[in-house]
């Protein structure tokens, strides 16, 4: 039987930090509230695209699993705010890092795309399509952000991660997983303006505005996450005490906190970077996975649960067996470009495009009628 290793890691978190205080600057809120409403005290905002953060990501997981990028038969791309459509952002990766011999396709599930990915990944491997893959989870939400809207505004951060998955027979990787979609909530969350729905009705692309139902996505969520965990432990035959470490998606501490004491997992036994990075979407999965890694949190062995959730709704919950190696075997010089801007700038800067861009009083970002009936 074939099995899918997780063998490399590498994060890429851009260096610009935006606190609650610099969010003050321009909306009505405060520490107080996001602190005590999300554990939320810090996020980034990167000064370059998506892709250049996966290629960063990638360069570093690589050399982490130490395998050239022309060894990788496969690379996906998990994110909803791709630099482009067509082509898509995978093969400007592929293509960047050197992968030539990688086939290369991007995900879509919102926040959970990079578990998504992963399950897609893992189960090329399994069934012998491909034997080394590349897996991203990158978000660059910061030009599509509704930054006047206090209601998301606070909540989300950039960033990324990547792993490298191998085919293995040992029985390690995704040991098993819960998909599923809450669709009948998914006017809960929606961007405005990122779509050909849009552009038809004459909205010009990227000038979003958030729907936004933040106690039922709240609570959507928690329930989601708890039957997927509970799930796919049936699933692999594990129960909560077995589980060494959880690894989930980072969209507010209060869901998290729910969804480990109704899991039933020991509450000291979860990797948090909420406070520092926010919601990063697809990227806060494998980024602290990565984290985890770097803090030694994660021994030979280790059971780890991924349970996540998204707009759509998407959930998931992912089992994941721990390889023998918790260290890198080389270390990428992949960096950044120097930044000479602050995270406020950059965030002022995306403001004042949208403000001149488009008049938003009109009928345009209104949504068309086929969605709304969806
Ligand atoms: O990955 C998927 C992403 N989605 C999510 O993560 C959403 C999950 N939902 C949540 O995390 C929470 O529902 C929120 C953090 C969004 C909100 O927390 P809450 O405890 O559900 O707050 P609330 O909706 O009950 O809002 C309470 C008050 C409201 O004022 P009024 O109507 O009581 O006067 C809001 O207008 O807080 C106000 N408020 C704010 N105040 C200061 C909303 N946003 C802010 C803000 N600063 N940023």
């Amino acid at each position: 039987m074939t099995y899918a290793a997780i063998t490399g890691w590498g994060k890429a978190m851009p260096p610009a930090v935006l606190t609650n205080a610099d969010l003050s600057n321009f909306l009505d809120t405060n520490d107080e509230w996001i602190v005590s409403r999300t554990g939320m005290k810090e996020r980034r905002v990167s000064h370059v695209p998506s892709a250049e953060m996966a290629v960063i990501a990638c360069k570093r997981a690589l050399a982490c699993a130490g395998l050239e990028a022309d060894e990788i038969d496969l690379i996906v791309y998990g994110s909803c705010s791709n630099d482009e459509q067509v082509p898509n952002t995978a093969s400007g990766v592929q293509v960047a890092i050197g992968a030539t011999k990688a086939a290369a396709m991007d995900v879509n599930t919102a926040c959970t795309s990079f578990l998504y990915s992963l399950s897609t990944a893992t189960a090329l491997i399994r069934t012998g399509v491909v034997k080394k893959a590349l897996v991203i989870g990158v978000e660059w939400i910061s030009p599509f952000m509704d930054w006047d809207n206090r209601n998301v505004a606070v909540l989300f951060g950039d960033g990324c991660a990547a792993v490298v998955v191998e085919a293995s027979d040992q029985q390690v990787g995704v040991l098993g997983e819960q998909l599923g979609c809450l669709a009948d909530a998914r006017q809960t969350l929606r961007v405005r303006g990122m779509g050909t729905a849009y552009v038809n009705r004459g909205v010009t692309l990227g000038d979003t505005s958030w729907d936004f139902d933040g106690q039922e996505i709240f609570k959507r969520a928690v329930q989601g996450m708890v039957q997927a965990s509970q799930a796919v432990m049936q699933k692999c035959g594990v129960t909560p005490d077995q589980i060494d470490l959880v690894v989930p998606h980072q969209a507010n501490l209060r869901i998290i906190d729910a969804v480990v004491s109704r899991s039933g997992v020991p509450a000291d036994r979860v990797m948090l970077t909420v406070e520092r990075y926010g919601n990063m979407s697809a990227a806060t999965v494998p980024v602290a996975l990565a984290e985890a890694l770097e803090e030694g949190r994660v021994k030979p062995g280790a059971l780890i649960l991924m349970p996540a959730f998204g707009a759509g709704l998407t959930v998931c919950a992912h089992l994941v067996r721990w390889g023998d190696r918790i260290t890198p075997l080389r270390e990428s010089d992949a960096a950044f470009p120097p930044n000479n801007k602050s995270a406020l700038d950059l965030v002022q800067a995306v403001r004042a495009r949208k403000a001149g861009a488009h008049d938003r009083s009109g009928e345009g970002m209104r949504a068309p009628k086929f969605v709304e009936n969806l």
